[in-house]
């Protein structure tokens, strides 16, 4: 085998949390009358909340924001997201995720997730998928976002293996950018599957097992 573990992002790769994130934000910025559609959505893949609002004012003309307005900005959008969440059953993990996982555990892979989102426990059992992971490495025991590749190298780290054995699912450039800072080869997919930095082009989820 090519690798010892197998990291996955979570939103846009696991499940479609990703179009969630988009209508929470779209909800806020239509509030604030802040230009926000699917091209500026897609620079906040893989990217914090905080750092995702602050793409989004970009574009925003009211009176400055302080630190404080900015955080309840933040926690109003995470509550519209929270409540799609809520809605969320296994039966919003696809057979073919929830089948290629198994055949990748039944090869004696490590399997971890790499998500910069706080949610990602709330999300894995929603969806039927709490405990499933050999570990998890989320936006809650990171500091800096990705491309930072602090998310992934915490992930080879809590399955004990070296960032050169794993390979890192993404749906987003800035999560193949961090996985290629780490010294990971990266497998795009979704929105990065034709990224150029990416060492793998996934066209479907199973693919993966070509490459592992
Ligand atoms: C990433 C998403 O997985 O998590 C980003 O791609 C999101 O769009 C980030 O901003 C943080 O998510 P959360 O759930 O902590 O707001
Ligand atoms: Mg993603």
């Amino acid at each position: 085998m090519k690798y010892k573990a197998v990291i996955f992002d979570l939103d846009g790769v696991i499940c479609f949390t990703d179009e969630y994130h988009y209508l929470a934000w779209k909800e806020l910025a239509d509030e604030l009358n802040i230009p926000f559609d699917r091209t500026i959505n897609e620079r906040l893949r893989g990217v914090s909340r905080m750092d995702s609002l602050e793409i989004i004012l970009e574009k925003y003309t009211g009176p400055a924001l302080s630190d404080e307005e900015k955080e309840r900005l933040a926690t109003k959008k995470n509550d519209i997201y929270r409540k799609s969440l809520e809605k969320m059953s296994p039966a919003d993990l696809s057979d073919e995720v929830k089948e290629t996982l198994n055949a990748l555990r039944n090869k004696g892979l490590k399997l971890a997730i790499g998500s910069s989102s706080k949610n990602t426990k709330f999300i894995l059992q929603r969806i039927g998928l709490e405990g499933f992971f050999d570990a998890i490495s989320d936006g809650t025991n990171i500091t800096r976002s990705k491309p930072d590749p602090e998310v992934f190298l915490k992930a080879a780290e809590f399955v004990l293996e070296e960032p050169k054995d794993c390979l890192v699912i993404e749906d987003a450039e800035a999560g193949i950018d961090a996985a290629v800072a780490g010294g990971f080869d990266g497998a795009g997919i979704g929105s990065a599957a034709k990224y150029s930095k990416a060492t793998y082009h996934l066209s479907s989820f199973k693919d993966i097992l070509k490459y592992v």
